[in-house]
């Protein structure tokens, strides 16, 4: 395989609060190459989302080796870490995470807002249509995310992700707010997106949506456990 998108190296994590220190990470050893469609299981407290949110550089490690694309970020202050997070990453949570004071239009474009150098409206209203109807969202762009369904509010939050053309799409448990027929679509349009070559690293508690990716990963105590044998990129079970 080619060089890793991003690899970990000895990753920790340590939450300290005046009464208690949590051990979240406790060495994590990771590579994600490209085209891969990563998912992540283990029990609740675990260290799932810590360790997808040092990943997206939402936050940073207590120590260790973090390299996207061959630059070292694990000591990067918060400001320059969210310049890359918002150039190389795009984030699905369970939640969905929309401003509800926003259009699906404007949840959508913001992502692009904050880029180090703006493109042209012109451009990033391309980009917004573009996206909308590879989720097959067009006809709700005017709409406020409360006005939709929760299926079609992490539709939007997937064009979301996807309008800066992130290298890496980081997904936290994104049908766990969902029905099992909404869970399903949303799996469905997360797979097309791996097919097309969008690489992903999904957290999920279900098995039959970790068994569609190409490795599964299994996080137990701060520590990956069992590294499985890599499928054939694409090669996935349902
Ligand atoms: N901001 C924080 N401050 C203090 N402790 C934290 C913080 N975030 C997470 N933790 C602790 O770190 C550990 C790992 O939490 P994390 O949210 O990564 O678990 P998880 O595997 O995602 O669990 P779940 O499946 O319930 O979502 C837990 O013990 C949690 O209480
Ligand atoms: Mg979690």
């Amino acid at each position: 395989m080619s060089k890793p998108i991003l690899h970990m190296a000895g990753i920790t994590k340590v939450f300290s609060t005046e009464e208690m220190e949590t051990h979240a990470l406790r060495g994590v050893d990771l590579s994600i190459y490209s085209g891969e469609f990563v998912s992540i299981c283990g029990p609740s407290g675990c260290g799932k989302s810590t360790l997808l949110s040092i990943l997206g550089l939402l936050d940073l490690p207590t120590s260790g080796s973090y390299q996207i694309e061959g630059t070292e970020v694990a000591q990067l202050s918060l400001r320059e870490a969210a310049t890359i997070r918002n150039e190389k990453v795009g984030f699905i949570f369970q939640s969905f995470n929309l401003i509800d004071e926003l259009s699906v239009y404007d949840n959508i474009a913001l992502p692009l807002r904050y880029r180090r150098n703006p493109i042209a409206k012109s451009e990033a209203d391309k980009k917004v249509k573009h996206c909308l109807e590879k989720v097959g969202m067009g006809h709700r762009a005017s709409h406020k995310p409360n006005q939709l369904s929760g299926g079609q509010q992490q539709r939007i939050a997937i064009a979301r992700a996807l309008v800066g053309n992130p290298s890496l799409l980081l997904v936290d448990e994104p049908t766990g707010n969902l029905d099992s027929h909404n869970g399903d679509a949303v799996m469905e349009m997360l797979r097309q997106l791996n097919n097309e070559g969008t690489t992903l690293c999904m957290v999920t508690h279900d098995p039959r949506y970790a068994d569609m990716a190409s490795r599964q990963l299994h996080l137990l105590d701060g520590k990956i456990s069992t590294p499985q044998p890599i499928k054939e990129p694409h090669e996935m079970a349902l």
